[in-house]
């Protein structure tokens, strides 16, 4: 199991004054020292955190980008620009504060299918974030999608009420199915020091995406360090 490390909050910091502090290629440089996967950011279609020479700037770097996006024209073009290693498709509402559900993909098969084709014939691997239920699990391997990357939201919140074993068991038996359908199985958000060391206990999940919960203890304790206390804590 890596960790992919999602820098998008440290841009969040940045834009807080507009400026140019903290230096998003300075934080990807310590990042890419470390025994990650790769960097995960997502392009919003409000620009909320990273922008697109965000982007271009990290992949100069030889950084592996997973850029999650929302399936609309406008970032696809952007993706099939930059190649970035993966792409993880998400759904996203302005008004939210994060990615608060999975994609429904059941209910878009025809669309995603066509969405994803040409960012698949660049040679860019497609995940879908999706929550861990049966049918969009199908549906993800319907549409031709490499990879899916359970939402561990409702797991995570559990996990902070004490009572998560429900929501855990779910994750396991999606990640099962999915990997007997021949789909690769990612995981992400709400992912923290805490309740990480439960995904070790889900086979064969590859990467583990995680962002606010590194970016946060990083003001305590340095980008690195908190980098490298993730990774004990997956290995
Ligand atoms: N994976 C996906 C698809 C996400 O949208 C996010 C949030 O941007 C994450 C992982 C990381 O979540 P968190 O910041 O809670 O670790």
């Amino acid at each position: 199991m890596r960790l992919g490390v999602n820098i998008d909050h440290i841009a969040t910091l940045r834009n807080a004054r507009g400026g140019i502090e903290p230096d998003l290629k300075e934080a990807a440089k310590i990042a890419l020292k470390e025994d990650i996967f790769g960097l995960t950011m997502h392009l919003r279609e409000d620009r909320r955190h990273i922008k697109e020479k965000d982007l271009y700037d990290i992949k100069a770097l030889g950084a592996k980008i997973n850029l999650e996006m929302a399936a609309v024209d406008e970032i696809q073009k952007i993706a099939l620009d930059l190649i970035p290693n993966s792409v993880c498709v998400v759904p996203e509402r302005r008004l939210e504060v994060t990615t608060e559900g999975g994609l429904d993909v059941s209910i878009q098969k025809e669309h995603l299918k066509n969405f994803i084709a040409p960012i698949k014939q660049k040679g860019i691997l497609v995940s879908l974030f999706i929550d861990a239920n049966i049918e969009q699990i199908e549906a993800s391997k319907y549409v031709g999608a490499d990879y899916i990357e359970l939402h561990t939201g409702s797991f995570s919140n559990a996990f902070l009420r004490g009572d998560y074993q429900k929501e855990f068991d779910e994750l396991k038996k999606a990640s099962s199915y999915a990997q007997k359908i021949g789909l690769k199985v990612n995981a992400g958000h709400g992912l923290n020091y805490q309740n990480v060391y439960l995904m070790k206990e889900i086979p064969g999940l590859l990467e583990l995406n995680i962002g606010h919960s590194i970016i946060s203890r990083a003001v305590f304790c340095g980008f690195q360090d908190a980098i490298r206390q993730m990774i004990e804590l997956i290995k």
